[in-house]
């Protein structure tokens, strides 16, 4: 089985291979990089005035399975995900019941082995069931294939739990994945705390909810040494903290979302529900601060939080709607539209935080193209515009701020193991 990509515009964050590259991919490998390949015998896929990249790493994704299968399931997940780029995605526990088990984790790999092909990276829970009492056992976990740890949904809201968790994290070479928002703070409301808020007289999540854990967790990583990722970052003090901790040299890591560096707290008003997500969005001046952190290396990946629910649970009230947002077919495209034809970075600066970046802190040897690697490919369309249709998603959920936006990028190839898992031509 060959495959020939046929002069594409490699974009190589790691190696620095630029420019317009022909590139064979044979048993699931990439055989040869070069200008101009002759080959006998191949499906000649044609990239003219088409960016070829690693295949993106989404390294947090709901995929609700098991438990949740009317959100969402390992198979129309990672379809959603081969739509949207993405060849390897690491999905977070918090589904029913919780991935807090080796079987659990033995689930996950054997449903994500019937899907699409995409890979799977299974996230195993901090805690057991994620209740915030009880830590898992993390030596077992990883020996059933966990990458990760992670509560997400919630917050490990005891310090001294944390602390413990870290300790044994750290022996056992597994990041914390952290999601930082003090329960107490924000108990379960719907918005960000400021204009908004009082604009519709709800109670709100302060940004100082998110950053009391963001230095808490630094502090803890300090402490102890384990390596803390902190997730879905979204205020301007958030990055402040995290460029702070990384200057000293703690191992602490962050990634941000497509919507904290594209909408703001505004967006509730007119999109209600659809815009409900933890932590919220925010101002516009978290929106400028988070570029600023893309930009200077503070925030580490671009991951999308991928966080189905149905129809019918964001058809309620603002305020009973569950939060969270789809993000795996929108989230190359947002990001080049705010980052990229804004002229705020480089294509291979983006790349670097949505390929190579988040599989080093997942520790995966993935998100980079090269000859003897794996086939793994994105090949998309930098330029074509479109407009986000949530009725054409492969998710079951359509749950997006985004829909009837018009975006600028479009994915045309999904390629994993060398086979092609995704087209749109
Ligand atoms: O908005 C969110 N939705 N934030 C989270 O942390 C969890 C997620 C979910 O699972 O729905
Ligand atoms: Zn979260
Ligand atoms: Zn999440």
């Amino acid at each position: 089985m060959k495959l020939l990509i046929h002069q594409g515009r490699l974009v190589d964050p790691v190696g620095g291979i630029g420019g317009v590259m022909d590139i064979l991919l044979e048993d699931g490998r990439v055989a040869v990089i070069g200008s101009d390949i002759r080959e006998p015998d191949v499906q000649v896929l044609d990239a003219r005035g088409l960016v070829v990249c690693a295949g993106l790493v989404d390294m947090h994704v709901h995929l609700r399975d098991p438990g949740l299968e009317y959100k969402e399931t390992i198979s129309t997940g990672t379809q959603a995900a081969a739509a949207g780029g993405f060849t390897s995605v690491a999905c977070m526990p918090n589904t029913r019941p919780a991935v807090d088990c080796p079987e659990q984790i033995d689930y996950v790999r054997a449903k994500a082995a019937r899907s699409c092909g995409v890979h799977v990276w299974p996230i195993g829970s901090v805690t057991v069931g994620e209740k915030g009492e009880v830590l898992t056992d993390f030596e077992a976990l990883k020996r059933a294939g966990a990458v990760a740890l992670s509560d997400d949904g919630m917050p490990v809201q005891n310090a001294n739990l944390m602390r413990d968790a870290l300790i044994l994290a750290h022996r056992q070479e597994l990041t914390v994945l952290s999601h930082c928002e003090d329960a107490d703070m924000v108990k379960n409301y719907a918005v960000n705390e400021g204009r908004v808020s009082r604009k519709l007289r709800l109670p709100g999540r302060p940004a100082i909810a998110e950053e009391i854990m963001v230095a808490r967790d630094a502090m803890l990583a300090e402490e102890t040494g384990a390596a803390v990722h902190i997730c879905h970052i979204s205020t301007a003090k958030s990055v402040a903290l995290v460029r702070r901790y990384k200057k000293k040299g703690v191992h602490i890591t962050c990634e941000t979302c497509p919507q904290y560096f594209s909408l703001t707290e505004e967006e509730i008003l007119t999109k209600g529900a659809m815009a409900r997500v933890n932590p919220p969005l925010r101002t516009r001046a978290d929106v400028e601060a988070i570029i600023e952190g893309l930009k200077d290396g503070t925030i580490d990946a671009i991951a999308t939080d991928h966080a189905p629910h149905s129809a019918e649970e964001k058809a309620r009230p603002l305020t009973e709607a569950p939060s969270g947002m789809v993000g795996l077919e929108t989230a190359l495209a947002v990001t080049l539209t705010y980052l990229y034809h804004t002229g705020q970075m480089a294509l291979s600066d983006i790349l670097r935080k949505m390929t190579v970046n988040p599989a080093c802190i997942l520790r995966i040897n993935k998100g980079r193209l090269a000859v003897g690697g794996e086939a793994d490919v994105v090949i998309f369309d930098p330029d074509e515009v479109w407009t986000v249709d949530p009725s054409q998603f492969a998710s079951k959920g359509r749950n997006t701020p985004f829909a009837g936006m018009e975006l600028k990028g479009r994915v045309k190839y999904t390629i994993v193991n060398g086979q092609i898992v995704y087209r749109n031509t």
